[in-house]
């Protein structure tokens, strides 16, 4: 068998863990990752090149690689996926046009509204004099979004009109994400329950991943700023295939359908936001990509090859195959630095993770790492996943607190209650 040579984009938790996954495949490969991390480095090649410098990922493909895989929000933005194509190189991931689901949520929250899916209440804003006078009469609490993309910072759940106006004055004026802050979405607030849902699809087929669900704050009881995620459980003890039913047929099947009727087929992995809510099921967000972490826990879980997985998607083949699902828990804890998501020192250096991994249920992910003098170190905000197995949620936790423990670098921080309210409903 002739070896794949594929190229992961990307330098997350994420893309080490689908790297970890693809190295596994029945089919001969090596792994390239760009720009990687100290994971990553263990699994194949790091290369110095940016995730949004297509230029030069287009030029490296041309000489060594058979399949990229695009992971991560930005590259998809600026549009890698056409880019490659255009080149006659196999890329997995959508087209910009596709993509558009995540990185303008105005698109989005109007495809919604074109198509029925259930979302918030919400008006569109291009200026801050408009904006200001809707919100001043919008019932508390009230989200205020900026529209593009903004590093899982743009949004502002407001109890107060006064901090709706100092967010919108931010985003208008103070221009603090720039470009990404020239719409502005202001929506109705949804009470409920956060879960993760994750389609993989070809355009016209698509495959339902088991439900997930990340902690996105950066504390304990879901208090303080919004993190890219601190940690994920699967599957979900309190959503049944009944829910997933109603919640494919309400959201995935109407979107992917939809979206190939308005000539922007999604090929990728389609991961809405969910809020479950006393009135059903309600997207909050579409992301056109893996999530991060929950990718670390679903890989520890998925029995199927993932590179069948991502040739059926490029092949519009989806519907031949069947994908398999471990019949256990998982889960995964970030581990961050001290000040994240706001200001972090790197370079720390880290130590425990051989001691930890020698539980075979357990696999650390890395994220911001890097070795240097021989020596691991941080190397970003959220550092690494620690990731379990077990038979069933309770059991993975303990796992994965347990290997915790044994992990250290000055000023980690990680939340003590991944999953616990999803163990609560168990025993209520
Ligand atoms: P996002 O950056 O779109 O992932 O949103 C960040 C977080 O804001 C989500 O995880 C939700 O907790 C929250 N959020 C977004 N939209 C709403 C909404 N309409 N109602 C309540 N919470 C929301
Ligand atoms: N799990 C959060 C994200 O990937 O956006």
């Amino acid at each position: 068998m002739k070896k794949q040579k594929i190229l992961i984009i990307g330098g997350g938790g994420r893309e080490h863990a689908i790297g970890w996954k693809v190295a596994q495949s029945k089919q001969k490969v090596e792994l390239f990752f760009a720009p990687g991390n100290a994971g990553t480095a263990m699994l194949g090649t790091n290369i110095n090149i940016g995730a949004t410098d297509i230029s030069k990922l287009i030029e490296f493909a041309k000489k060594k690689i058979n399949l990229t895989l695009a992971l991560p929000d930005d590259p998809l933005a600026l549009g890698i996926v056409d880019s490659f194509q255009e080149q006659n190189l196999r890329i997995w991931g959508p087209t910009k046009a596709a993509s558009e689901l995540e990185w303008s949520k105005a698109y989005a929250k109007d495809f919604m509204g074109r198509h029925n899916i259930p979302t918030a209440k919400y008006k569109t804003f291009n200026n801050f004099e408009e904006a200001k006078i809707y919100v001043e009469k919008h019932s508390l609490p009230v989200v205020v979004k900026a529209s593009g993309l903004a590093l899982g910072k743009g949004v502002t759940v407001a109890q107060t009109h006064e901090k709706a106006m100092v967010t919108l004055k931010k985003i208008f004026i103070d221009k603090i994400f720039g470009a990404a802050g020239n719409e502005v979405v202001i929506e109705e607030f949804l009470s409920g329950t956060e879960i993760s849902i994750h389609a993989l699809s070809d355009g016209k087929n698509w495959k339902i991943f088991p439900p997930s669900q990340d902690h996105k704050r950066i504390y304990n009881g879901d208090m303080g700023p919004n993190t890219g995620g601190m940690g994920t459980i699967a599957p979900l003890p309190f959503v049944d295939s009944t829910l997933i039913k109603k919640i494919e047929k309400e959201i995935i099947a109407p979107t992917i359908q939809d979206m190939a009727k308005e000539g922007r087929p999604f090929v990728g992995c389609l991961y809405p936001g969910i809020m479950l809510t006393i009135e059903g099921s309600k997207v909050f967000e579409f992301n056109s990509r893996f999530g991060d972490p929950e990718t670390q826990t679903y890989m520890r879980l998925l029995e199927t090859d993932i590179l069948d997985m991502f040739d059926a998607c490029i092949d519009g083949t989806l519907d031949k195959i069947k994908i398999e699902w471990k019949n256990l828990s998982a889960c995964t804890i970030v581990l961050a630095s001290e000040g994240y998501p706001g200001n972090y020192e790197k370079g720390k250096v880290i130590s425990g993770i051989e001691d930890a991994e020698k539980n075979t249920d357990v696999v650390i992910f890395h994220a911001g790492t890097k070795t240097e003098n021989g020596k691991l170190i941080t190397n970003g905000g959220r550092v690494l996943g620690v990731s379990a197995i077990g038979k069933n949620l309770e059991e993975a936790l303990a796992t994965a607190y347990n290997a915790v423990s044994k992990i250290k670098f000055d000023g980690m921080q990680y939340r003590k209650d991944i999953g616990k309210k999803a163990l609560k409903y168990l025993v209520t």
